[in-house]
């Protein structure tokens, strides 16, 4: 992909990265991603805002093939796919200096031996003069490292923003052609990486406020040339309230669980309750993550493996808890064919969620009608507790 012009002298770099679709060996990535970096020439300097993934460093080379001088390289963000690049780049362009937070140029040494005589560390606010075009460096701690910033360009109104506002997707084009599926893409990548640090966000947001932008630049996905819409957005899932939604996943492995699991959610909708349902076993974790960021009520549905929780029901109660979601209420429903200790173990996995936790339901083998019972109280005590504390239908 060849380098694309935003604004004169400022260029979209990068590459798109159709084919990935892990990241963290964790997160899926239906859509490919890409590594966006950035240059900004002015009339005495020029500088590249981030860099790429490691594997994708000869397309960022191949893209500067007319650049002749480097002064600087802001690195935003000290993660290998913002930063990895930085160390090659650095020897073909021996004059070129790093700027960073002081955080960021620790990390940058810590993750990349980077060398720390090259590299700078800028204060919040701190200013940076090309020549007709200045950056300001504005620290946005947690978005979603410690090290975290975003440069804004005055002149041309654009905000560099590193992951923030940032999207899963690979697109040949370099604007936001499609807003719909951008924002889910947004919203599952903000619920992955950013939803534990939603105070942070906030602040964060509050601080960008009132800054005239004409362009969001992220460093993955494409860039918002009608950017309004993307912080409102980021706004609402870092402090809207929980829904009316319970998000249960489950695992069932000879289908007792999951004849408790249709019950409740039977139950649930038909007292007016969304629910959302994922198979452990088969589902997308970035859609469980936008589910617990939304929920109400967070059930799990847990068959008992030797003495303890299913392995894969242990795994999204520990990325539930990673996650710190909203929810103000937990409950655990699952089948056990001998006994265990199911329920103490994942009650004692998510210590982060500060949720009610109701009344679990466990059952020995099938489900009986006193369990069907017991599922229908449960199901009247998430509604309940819904109404009480006034959650809404969900709103995307
Ligand atoms: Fe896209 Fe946190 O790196």
């Amino acid at each position: 992909m060849q380098k694309k012009l935003m604004a004169p002298g400022v260029y979209w770099l990068g590459a798109v990265d159709w084919d990935r679709r892990l990241f963290d060996d964790l997160v899926p990535l239906p859509d490919g991603t890409s590594y966006n970096a950035y240059l900004v020439q002015g009339t005495d300097k020029t500088a590249l805002l981030d860099a790429v993934e490691p594997a994708m460093t000869d397309t960022l080379l191949a893209q500067l093939a007319d650049v002749p001088r480097l002064d600087y390289i802001i690195s935003q963000h000290a993660e290998q796919d913002h930063s990895g690049a930085i160390g090659l780049l650095l020897e073909r362009y021996p004059e070129a200096r790093v700027m960073a937070t002081a955080k960021g140029k620790a990390m940058l040494h810590d993750l990349l031996r980077l060398p720390e005589d090259r590299v700078e560390a800028v204060a919040d606010g701190d200013r940076l003069e090309l020549g007709g075009k200045t950056l300001t460096f504005l620290h946005l701690p947690w978005v979603h490292w410690p090290e975290t910033m975003a440069s804004y360009l005055a002149e041309d109104r654009i905000l560099f923003s590193c992951d923030f506002f940032g999207s899963h997707i690979a697109a040949s084009e370099l604007f936001v052609t499609d807003p719909c599926r951008v924002r889910e893409a947004a919203k599952r990548y903000f619920a992955e990486i950013m939803a534990p640090f939603r105070p942070m966000i906030e602040k964060n947001l509050d601080k960008l406020a009132g800054l005239p932008m004409a362009m969001i630049a992220p460093s993955h996905g494409q860039v918002y040339d009608k950017p309004d819409w993307i912080v409102a957005a980021t706004r609402q899932w870092a402090t809207a309230a929980p829904a009316n939604l319970v998000a249960l996943p489950f695992v069932s492995m000879h289908g007792s669980t999951r004849r408790m699991v249709e019950h409740l959610t039977a139950a649930l909708v038909a007292r007016g309750t969304a629910v959302e349902l994922f198979n452990l076993a088969v589902a997308d974790v970035g859609k469980l993550a936008m589910a617990l960021l939304d929920a109400g009520t967070i059930v799990v549905g847990a068959p008992t493996v030797l003495a303890g929780p299913h392995p894969l029901a242990a795994h999204a109660a520990f990325l539930a808890n990673a996650l710190r979601p909203k929810a103000k209420f937990l409950s655990i429903i699952g089948s056990y064919g001998w006994g265990g200790r199911t329920v103490e173990v994942l009650a004692g996995m998510v210590p982060n969620i500060k949720a009610e936790v109701l009344e679990p339901v466990l059952c020995k083998g099938l489900p009986t009608p006193e369990t069907y019972a017991a599922l229908d109280r449960l199901a009247e005590a998430i509604v309940a507790g819904h109404a009480a504390q006034g959650f809404a239908a969900r709103v995307d």
